[in-house]
């Protein structure tokens, strides 16, 4: 379960995140949506522990935020807006490259069974030539290489392609359902937020989402 409580994060004195409080529990995939710079972004990188709270109080397990980062790391994947890949490399030499960095270790064949399951069928090719939408299911193939309990995704699926957006949903729903994880993601796309989420959270004070949402009856709440 992750647990977070009245969180703020203010950047000099500008407040970013006011009292921000939410739940997820494990099998559970919820979106997170809300105007350009309400705090998406920065709600996600503090939970990956890249930034820090302000005040607040986040529990991710076992785990207080705050003591025993490098163990809270070590079961948080995460994929930001920008991708990180070697765009000479191919797909297998990416995969692992950052298998060498992570703290588990997973066999080649493991590392190719990730993609086969995420429909990413490149392996010999280079990340130069994949869309757009390959790209990123890469990177989430990267982020999961240690088999992480929480999936943080930042707009994952932005200007990609309708299929690719349908097969990554479908992929988050089964990691979700059939390994317990717990997935939080952000998107612009109410269709696919209403397609893929058992619940959504949207942050900030404009109340535009949580309208539009709730007419579509999708549960959601202010967080
Ligand atoms: N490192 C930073 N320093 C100062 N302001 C920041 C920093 N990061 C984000 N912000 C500000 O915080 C607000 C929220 O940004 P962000 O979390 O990226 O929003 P979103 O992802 O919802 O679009 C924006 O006004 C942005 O300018
Ligand atoms: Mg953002």
């Amino acid at each position: 379960m992750l647990r977070v409580v009245d969180l703020e994060k203010s950047y000099g004195n500008k407040k970013i995140l006011n009292q921000v409080s939410f739940q997820i529990s494990r099998g559970e995939v919820v979106g997170l949506v809300g105007e350009n710079g309400a705090g998406k972004s920065t709600l996600l990188n503090i939970l990956a522990t890249i930034t820090k709270a302000s005040n607040g109080f986040i529990q991710l397990g076992d785990f207080v935020y705050g003591k025993k980062m490098e163990d809270i790391r070590k079961i948080i994947g995460y994929v930001p807006q920008e991708l990180s890949l070697w765009e000479e490399f191919t797909v297998e030499q990416n995969i692992l490259f950052f298998e060498k960095l992570s703290w588990k270790r997973r066999t080649k064949e493991e590392c190719r069974q990730l993609c086969i399951d995420m429909q990413l069928d490149q392996w010999k090719e280079s990340v130069s030539s994949l869309s757009g939408g390959m790209k990123r299911k890469l990177n989430m193939a990267i982020s999961l290489l240690h088999d992480p309990m929480l999936l943080l995704l930042d707009e994952p699926t932005v200007g990609i392609d309708m299929k690719s957006k349908n097969e990554i949903g479908k992929y988050l729903v089964k990691l979700a359902k059939e390994q317990g994880k717990m997935i939080l993601y952000t998107s612009h796309d109410m269709n696919e937020i209403t397609t893929f989420c058992d619940r959504v959270y949207a942050i900030g004070n404009d109340p535009f989402y949580i309208n539009l949402l709730t007419n579509k009856g999708v549960q959601v709440e202010k967080c």
